[in-house]
């Protein structure tokens, strides 16, 4: 039996009472060989919770002696990082309107701008692309897609696109329309965009903790079931097309929903006869969080927990840029096959035939291995022990973030670091911009200017969260990149208060941060 020990913030309020619990959980299970509490704190908020899911952080080393959890792959082939000087970078950002997207890739040292279609392949990806069948019709390599996708999901209606937010688009259309309302723990903003360019609108039922950057609790990620339940008797569940789910929640740091939280909103959808989505992009990640935290999943395989995740839901949509690593490609999966005849009409005007959907054959090879390496508890240990790394040392050098870390990204306070620039100043923009300045690394803000409304008399409604995300591509960064990035985030932090505001010169009327020009203030 592998020897397992505790670590991460415990509720100390009643602390002998719960150490006991966790002790006398696992030494009758026969499942720890020492136990050690780091970071003890107390917590207030959500003690119920707390006590609820009674597994915080468990790591389980694979091997008896050693402590550091290595890169669970080796190196076959490697990009070279160009590097930049201060000064260079001074230019670069002037020229680019403190605008990341506009930022050439090749002037970033460290690009963590995103973790989508941004993993490198396996060899055996790579060896799939060779097999890849471009039949335009019935290719091999769709019936793999496929299989792998109704063998993950149990639905056995599977319909390819070329990412994300086609899915998203073609679901849309199909469910959507005015007067329509999707419900959502968050909607990602791409699907939030889809939602209301049907006419809908998209409402997030976030759990209270969730909002809150420097709470930790389990799962940040949850839904609101009340306010779900309340949501649906006021608006009438015949308005409600759809309650999608998102795992693990992209727009609110990276944060988990657990299993429970899931079966009671599928509990609550189905008496109003609500269709549940998954937005599974980062499936995997939510599912080795579920395995960790929530204590009836700590035997369960991984492969088994998104089993019974996707067994709650009558559909989901991917984007296989993330979970599958891929680079590219996307998919619906769903029960119902009337809503599957009108999706797939839509997929051959806007993406192509039913066995490609707007993929080459070769895409569909790698998304089908990729679903399946990305359930390897090795490589999920790695990357969720990644971004805590870093966590780690943020949170010793005192620097504010989404705590506890995110599956694929740190999310950066913004607004708790650069208290002296108010919302309409954009301080997740300008500490976006620090950050290249003094390192060269990328991100991407999520806050005022990616989710901020204009009221009618044209000041700013800011967004709840100012954060700055640091997405990892998957499988690309190593442990000393990690420290890099640390030692420049920190670095920044020291110097915080010389961080100016922005003022916005140019912006489009829908998803205006991709681009966007802002110049600083004086
Ligand atoms: N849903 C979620 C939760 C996402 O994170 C994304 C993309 C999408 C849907 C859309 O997928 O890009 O393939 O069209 N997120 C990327 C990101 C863009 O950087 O987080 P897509």
């Amino acid at each position: 039996m592998p020897p397992c020990y505790f670590s991460g913030s415990i509720l100390s309020e009643n602390l002998p009472e719960r150490i006991q619990f966790i002790f006398t959980f696992f030494v009758l299970k026969k499942k720890v060989d020492f136990l050690i509490f780091l970071n003890a704190e107390i917590s207030l908020f959500k003690k119920e919770v707390f006590f609820e899911q009674q597994i915080f952080t468990l790591k389980i080393l694979s091997n008896s002696f050693m402590k550091t959890i290595i890169e669970p792959f080796k190196i076959k082939s490697v990009e070279p990082i160009h590097f930049t000087t201060r000064e260079e970078r001074e230019t670069i950002l002037k020229n680019a309107f403190y605008n990341p997207f506009f930022i050439a890739a090749d002037d970033v040292i460290i690009d963590l701008l995103t973790d989508s279609g941004t993993s490198a392949m396996s060899s055996a990806q790579w060896a799939g692309i060779m097999i890849g069948d471009e039949s335009y019709a019935g290719s091999n390599s769709f019936f793999r897609f496929e299989k792998t996708i109704q063998e993950l999901t149990g639905m056995p209606v599977v319909i390819p696109t070329h990412q994300g937010r086609a899915s998203e688009k073609i679901l849309f259309s199909v469910i959507g329309g005015k007067g329509k309302y999707i419900v959502s723990n968050t909607l990602f903003d791409t699907t939030r965009a889809n939602v209301e360019f049907s006419g809908a609108e998209g409402i997030d039922l976030l759990c209270a903790e969730g909002k809150i950057p420097s709470v930790p609790a389990p799962f940040k990620g949850n839904m609101d079931v009340a306010a779900l339940e309340k949501f649906i008797e006021e608006k009438g569940e015949e308005n409600i097309p759809l309650c999608m789910i998102t795992v693990t929640n992209n727009s609110g740091g990276g944060q988990p929903v657990s299993m429970q939280n899931i079966k009671e909103v599928k509990a609550v959808c189905e008496k109003y006869k609500i269709p549940v989505f998954i937005d599974a992009c980062r499936f995997a990640e939510n599912c080795y969080f579920i395995k960790l935290r929530e204590k009836k999943y700590a035997d369960f395989s991984v492969e088994d927990i998104a089993h019974e995740l996707f067994s709650y839901a009558d559909g989901c949509t991917m984007s296989a840029k993330k979970d599958a690593f891929a680079n590219i490609g996307g998919f619906i999966a769903m029960r119902d096959e009337e809503l599957a005849v009108k999706c797939r009409n839509l997929l051959i005007i806007t993406e192509g035939f039913t066995t490609y959907g707007g993929l080459a054959g070769r895409d569909l090879e790698a998304i089908a291995i990729g679903l399946k390496e990305v359930l390897d508890e090795n490589y999920l240990q790695y990357r969720i022990r990644s971004i805590e790394y870093l966590a780690e040392k943020l949170k010793e050098a005192g620097v504010p973030f989404v705590e506890p870390a995110g599956g694929h990204a740190i999310y950066l306070d913004a607004k708790a670091m650069l208290p002296h620039i108010p919302a309409h100043q954009y301080p997740g923009q300008a500490l976006l911009s620090a950050l290249y300045l003094e390192g060269g690394v990328r991100g991407v803000e999520i806050g005022s200017l990616m989710f901020g409304k204009y009221a009618n008399d044209g000041t700013l409604i800011p967004a709840t969260m100012e954060l700055v995300r640091l997405a990892f591509p998957r499988r690309v960064y190593t442990q000393s990149h990690i420290d890099y990035v640390s030692e420049v985030i920190i670095e920044v932090f020291k110097n915080r208060e010389k961080i100016k505001g922005l003022v916005i010169e140019y912006e489009s009327p829908a998803l205006r941060h991709f681009t966007v020009k802002l110049k600083e203030l004086k």
